[in-house]
């Protein structure tokens, strides 16, 4: 045992636990030292270091720091309890005494290079948790599908946060609660697969979207031309074109955008947790007149709902997937055929490639494997002629379905176009009609909310390819295969987006 006059700083830190503290913290301070540098130059690039410099280590460095007064304290206590073989000794700070100077000249400077290093680590923390990659990619399994839908997207540069989360401190650290939560869940592989939609806790659109969109200027009218396969050998081919009025009203009171506060209010109440079954909705004009409809099965015809139930329509309420877009198999195979990514002179393959599309696999990788042997197995006993003077047109679409797939359906999360309807539209899932369905009716009235096909888009051409009839001022609506059926039911009673 050395003696007091030896000893640089006061025997107290003389102690394994402070030792394996300050060994500790050397160690740490001088890896972050390197990793900083390393990720400085390389500009965050690089994830995992990310991670490590600046949520990791940081944490090993304070529990270091934290050993070195824990072994005073525990040093002294063992004194203070007259334990043996160390001299009992009163604790105080002596300026005049050498080793209380130099311990205390090592605190200050120690504390404030630390103060230094934590100001700069957790500004590039907080940078590094709003970064697409940590939101995107860390988390990959969970997020893996959002991720792929928002990198083919036409928002793949906008930040996750500014949706979700957008500015503000309050909403920073809501955020950072919930997704240190999220964070432990994923660790422990306890999470609901898919991840739950509607995000009930969104940040009202107003503050994100509208950050970048301005719908009150929108005054054109989209226009849309689809081409449609049938299931048939031949894969016939009917186009379909439509004018659809996005304006806004702002000045003119009409088109899709007046929903949005513009030329009225709308309030409304979904019985699902999905939003997708509406029984009460309210709108309110901007002289304060208010209508309200409900659906012939409403619990609320004749008492208003409770306040705490009903919802203001906004954005995410039509544009539910502004970036995370899971396409439906119907959607997919015609967009492809139609670019000429899958050959439309191929026998059935329209009916071939749903079904593919559609089938249940366990995983991404199953879907790889047997997606394209369906397929040969198919054209080999169904085709013989075809498939042994085409085989390389069928071997190109089937790496286009896999293609498709992976990019669209997730087997391990569970995640498909019918786990995360899109509310835009009304052909697979309700959309537009969960409201305009024409059965939602006005109390003693024969107020309706529109299914006027024309309210929102006019038909300007259509039917099969080269024999379309067109008209400018509108089209009554012809269903591809003849059929009048669409008239009473709706589109998503027949129509599932698959096969
Ligand atoms: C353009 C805005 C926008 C961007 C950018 C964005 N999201 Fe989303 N996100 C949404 C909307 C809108 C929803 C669905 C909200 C709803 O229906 O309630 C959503 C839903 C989600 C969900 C819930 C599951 C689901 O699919 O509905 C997850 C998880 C998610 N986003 C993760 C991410 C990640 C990770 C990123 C960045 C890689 C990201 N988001 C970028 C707007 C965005
Ligand atoms: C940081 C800015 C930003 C935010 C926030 C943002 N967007 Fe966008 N959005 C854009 C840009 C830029 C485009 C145009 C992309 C292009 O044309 O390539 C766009 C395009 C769109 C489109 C047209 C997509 C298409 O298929 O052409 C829709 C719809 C849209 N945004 C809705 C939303 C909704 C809903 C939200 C909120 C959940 C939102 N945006 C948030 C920047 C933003
Ligand atoms: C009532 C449903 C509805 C609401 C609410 C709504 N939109 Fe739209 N929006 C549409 C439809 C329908 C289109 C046409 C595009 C389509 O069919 O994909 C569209 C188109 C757009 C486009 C593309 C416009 C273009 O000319 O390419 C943007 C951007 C957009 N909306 C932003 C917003 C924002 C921001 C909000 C909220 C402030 C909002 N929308 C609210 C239904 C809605
Ligand atoms: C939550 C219910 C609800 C949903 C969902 C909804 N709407 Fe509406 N919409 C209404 C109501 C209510 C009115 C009538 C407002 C009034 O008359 O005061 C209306 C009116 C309209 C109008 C004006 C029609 C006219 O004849 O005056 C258009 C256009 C429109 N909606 C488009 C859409 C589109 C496109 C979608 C889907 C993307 C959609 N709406 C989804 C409730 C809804
Ligand atoms: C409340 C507004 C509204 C009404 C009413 C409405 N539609 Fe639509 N419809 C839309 C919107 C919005 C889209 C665009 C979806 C998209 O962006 O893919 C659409 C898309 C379509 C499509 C293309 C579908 C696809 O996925 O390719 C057809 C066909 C169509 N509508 C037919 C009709 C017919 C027929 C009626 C009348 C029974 C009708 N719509 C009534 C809003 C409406
Ligand atoms: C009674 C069932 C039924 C109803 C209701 C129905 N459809 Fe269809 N629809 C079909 C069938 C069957 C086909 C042919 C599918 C095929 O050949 O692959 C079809 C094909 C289509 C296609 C070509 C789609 C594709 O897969 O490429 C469009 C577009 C379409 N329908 C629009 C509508 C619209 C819009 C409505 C609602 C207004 C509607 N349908 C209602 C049964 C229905």
């Amino acid at each position: 045992m050395k003696t007091g006059k030896e000893h640089k700083f006061s025997k107290l830190f003389y102690n394994a636990v402070t030792y394996a503290g300050v060994m500790l913290s050397i160690l740490v301070a001088t890896l972050e030292a390197f990793l900083f540098a390393l990720d400085f130059f390389d500009k965050g690039r690089n994830l995992y270091l990310g991670l490590i410099t600046y949520l990791i280590l940081p944490g090993v460095l304070v529990l270091g720091l934290l050993l070195i007064p824990l072994g005073v304290l525990w040093k002294k206590r063992r004194i203070d309890r007259g334990l043996p073989n160390i001299e009992l000794r009163r604790f105080r700070v002596d300026l005049a005494i050498p080793q209380h100077r130099n311990a205390i000249l090592v605190f200050i400077v120690g504390t404030s290079v630390l103060v230094l290093m934590s100001v700069i680590g957790s500004y590039k923390a907080f940078h590094y948790t709003e970064s697409v990659q940590f939101c995107g990619v860390l988390c990959h399994d969970v997020m893996h599908p959002e991720y792929t839908a928002y990198t083919q997207s036409p928002h793949g540069r906008v930040k996750c946060v500014e949706c979700h989360i957008g500015e503000g401190a309050d909403w920073y650290v809501r955020s950072k609660m919930s997704g240190a939560r999220q964070v432990v869940k994923t660790l422990a592989r306890n999470y609901e697969k898919p991840i739950h939609t509607p995000v009930h806790n969104l940040r009202p659109a107003e503050e994100t979207c509208k950050q970048c969109h301005s719908p009150g200027k929108f005054f054109s009218t989209l226009d849309f031309r689809r081409s449609y396969f049938l299931s048939a050998e031949d894969n016939p081919r009917w186009e379909m074109r439509m004018l659809l009025n996005v304006g806004s009203g702002e000045n003119r009171g009409y088109g899709v955008h007046a929903h949005m506060n513009l030329d009225h209010d709308i309030y409304y109440v979904a019985d699902d947790g999905r939003r997708q079954k509406i029984s009460w909705v309210k709108s309110v004009g901007k002289d304060g007149a208010e209508k309200v409809f409900t659906s012939p099965d409403s619990k609320y015809k004749d008492a208003p709902p409770p306040a705490d139930l009903i919802r203001k329509m906004d954005c995410i309420d039509c544009h539910n997937r502004p970036t995370h877009q899971f396409l439906a198999p119907y959607r997919l195979v015609n967009d492809a055929m139609q670019r000429g990514t899958i050959d439309p002179a191929i026998p059935f393959i329209k009916e071939r490639s749903l079904e593919a599309l559609s089938a249940d696999y366990a995983s991404g990788e199953e879907a790889s494997r047997k997606i394209p042997e369906a397929l040969s197995e198919f054209y080999r006993t169904k085709v013989p002629d075809f498939y042994a003077s085409h085989r390389d047109k069928i071997d190109k679409a089937a790496g286009q379905i896999v293609d498709m797939h992976r990019h669209n359906l997730f087997p391990e999360m569970k995640v498909r176009w019918d786990t995360h309807p899109d509310n835009i539209g009304h052909l697979v899932s309700p959309g537009c009609f969960r409201c305009h369905d024409g059965e939602h009716r006005a109390a003693g009235s024969d107020r309706v909310i529109s299914r006027d096909c024309k309210s929102c888009h006019v038909i300007v051409e259509q039917g099969p390819a080269g024999a379309t009839e067109k008209n400018i001022d509108g089209l009554e609506f012809r269903h591809p295969d003849g059929g009048e059926e669409w008239k009473e039911m709706s589109c998503n009673d027949c129509h599932t987006g698959g096969t």
